[in-house]
């Protein structure tokens, strides 16, 4: 435990607020004519400890255009790999982990704590591995939990927290754009249904379908309600959450709101700030509006930015001959029906704040313009193959749906206790597999070291297909590893 006597420490590092805040009020960040950043007035000389001598303001660099992408690219590389100090606003004292501001009931936060948090000093220290933006090894894994009044805890009980392994950022922009077009088809099939129930007089049942994917089935009222007890695999809102083990996170943007807290104890203002909560600290860090929308901005545009996972090019012949077979039987045992090998994607422009957002992340209707990054300029669109409808094909290996995966008597991946966010204990969002030969250990909390383990480990919906591979022959099965194994994030 840490006692209240470290407080006063907190204090004198970071010295008066009002000081603080003219410090770091001097400049915006970018100068769009040199696109790049230019560092604000910081109070001490150059090897100040600081991350922030200045912020980004969003409006400067939404209003310029395609100029500032470079630079504020640049400036969410820094900051993913950012080891931020005390003096910038570092920990959270007075506030939990929890994802809605919520304060702690007594007592101090310490600095640093494995479990509830802040657990690490960059994103960078989890999302290591093969390199940066990719996931972790299981000394980064994470404690989340969602409990407003239990965000405290301080041991790895699952009754008191769910243990997560990292999950790599690749390709994470395209896999946001998919989902928000999916949510796009499956909320106009929504108000199709319920425009021509009002019409006809007649109750109006449609297949919720989005990309070939299947989520269930609605039925519409005359009187405009809708019956949504068969949707399956998506939130009745029908907005498809990609982010996370459990898929209920919409956007980067959120994601980033909720780690820089998590994680880090640094509070972003949209959330955190005034307007929600009244305070301009929050977390009682001594340092006031410590994270800008222009800050969130340049971290979402890195990891959206972040070229997709590839497959592994320098091959040996009987690796390659391998995969081969291992591709087909991946195809023949049904692991495609969730692992979907790709997802069509009509437009590459990736646009900030995201359409789907809720009060606590800056929304798209909030922003007086948004920051576009077209995705199609960057070298990585051209290793992206296209269908006959010109749209891009995502080779992502997932559904972006929910499914349960634990049955009676396979339930290795059935140890959460606690449901987050109305999902489920056993029920997880179909991981995407490009990239998995690069991220061991496997599942969610990253308890199993080799492939074979976690493709046995599938039970639920997926038990078909598990049971077709352990009736495989023992090469055959080694061709499916083969092939996993050929999909790996690689430097470009
Ligand atoms: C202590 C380790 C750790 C740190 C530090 C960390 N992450 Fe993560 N990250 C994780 C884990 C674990 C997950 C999976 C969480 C889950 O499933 O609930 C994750 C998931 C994510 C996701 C969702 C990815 C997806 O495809 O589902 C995003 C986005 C993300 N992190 C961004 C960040 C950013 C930005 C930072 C820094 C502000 C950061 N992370 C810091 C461990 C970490
Ligand atoms: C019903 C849908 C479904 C089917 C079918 C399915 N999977 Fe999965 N798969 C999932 C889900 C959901 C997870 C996440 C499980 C977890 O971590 O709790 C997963 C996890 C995995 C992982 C671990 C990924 C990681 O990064 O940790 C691998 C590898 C994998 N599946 C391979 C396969 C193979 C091979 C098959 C065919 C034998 C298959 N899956 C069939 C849904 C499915």
């Amino acid at each position: 435990m840490v006692r209240d006597k470290e407080k006063p420490t907190i204090r004198r590092l970071t010295g008066d607020v009002g000081d603080m805040k003219r410090g770091l009020g001097v400049s915006i960040a970018l100068s769009v004519v040199a696109g790049v950043l230019v560092a604000g007035a910081a109070s001490g000389g150059s090897w100040d400890e600081r991350v922030f001598g200045s912020h980004v303001d969003f409006d400067a660099v939404a209003s310029a255009g395609p100029a500032a992408l470079t630079a504020l690219i640049e400036r969410g590389r820094e900051l993913f790999k950012a080891k931020f100090t005390t003096a910038d606003g570092a920990g959270r004292p007075k506030a939990t982990q929890a994802i809605i501001p919520t304060k702690r009931k007594s007592g101090i936060n310490p600095p640093f704590s494995r479990t509830s948090g802040p657990d690490s000093n960059s994103c960078f220290g989890c999302h290591n591995d093969p390199i940066e933006g990719g996931s972790g090894d299981d000394i980064a894994n994470v404690f989340v939990s969602e409990g407003f009044e239990s965000a405290q805890f301080d041991n790895i009980d699952p009754s008191f927290s769910s243990e997560r392994h990292t999950i790599a950022l690749m390709g994470a922009g395209l896999v946001e754009l998919l989902a928000r077009e999916m949510t796009a088809d499956l909320q106009a099939i929504r108000a199709e249904a319920v425009a021509h129930a009002r019409v006809t007089g007649e109750p109006c049942r449609a297949d919720l379908v989005t990309k070939g994917i299947r989520f269930g089935w609605i039925e519409a009222h005359p009187d405009g309600m809708v019956d949504l007890d068969s949707v399956d695999g998506v939130d009745a809102d029908l907005i498809v959450r990609p982010f996370s083990r459990k898929g209920v996170f919409t956007s980067l943007r959120q994601f980033t709101i909720n780690a820089l807290n998590v994680h880090h104890g640094m509070e972003a203002v949209e959330r955190f700030g005034v307007r929600w909560t009244g305070s301009h600290d929050f977390a009682e860090s001594g340092v006031p509006d410590a994270i800008t929308p222009g800050d969130v901005s340049a971290l979402v545009a890195f990891q959206a930015a972040l070229p997709p996972p590839t497959v592994k090019a320098d091959l040996p012949a009987d690796w390659r001959a391998a995969a081969s077979e291992g591709a087909k039987q991946f195809q023949a045992i049904g692991c495609v029906s969730c692992h979907v090998e790709t997802l069509p994607l009509k437009s590459l422009v990736f646009t900030d704040p995201a359409p789907y957002d809720m009060a606590g992340t800056l929304r798209a209707s909030e922003a007086k313009a948004l920051i576009r990054i077209d995705l199609s300029t960057f070298p990585f669109a051209r290793t992206l193959q296209k269908n006959d409808k010109g749209e891009w094909l995502i080779p992502l290996y997932s559904d972006l749906k929910r499914h349960l995966v634990v049955d009676e008597t396979v339930n290795a991946l059935g140890n959460e206790l606690q449901a987050q966010r109305f999902v489920e204990r056993d029920v997880f969002l179909t991981p995407r597999l490009w990239g998995v030969g690069s991220t061991a250990p496997y599942g969610h909390n990253g308890a199993f070291r080799m492939l074979d383990e976690v493709i046995v480990a599938h039970g639920g919906d997926a038990r078909f297909s598990r049971d077709a591979y352990l009736a495989l022959d023992p090469e055959q099965r080694d061709s499916i590893v083969a092939f996993l194994r050929s999909l790996v994030i690689e430097a470009p």
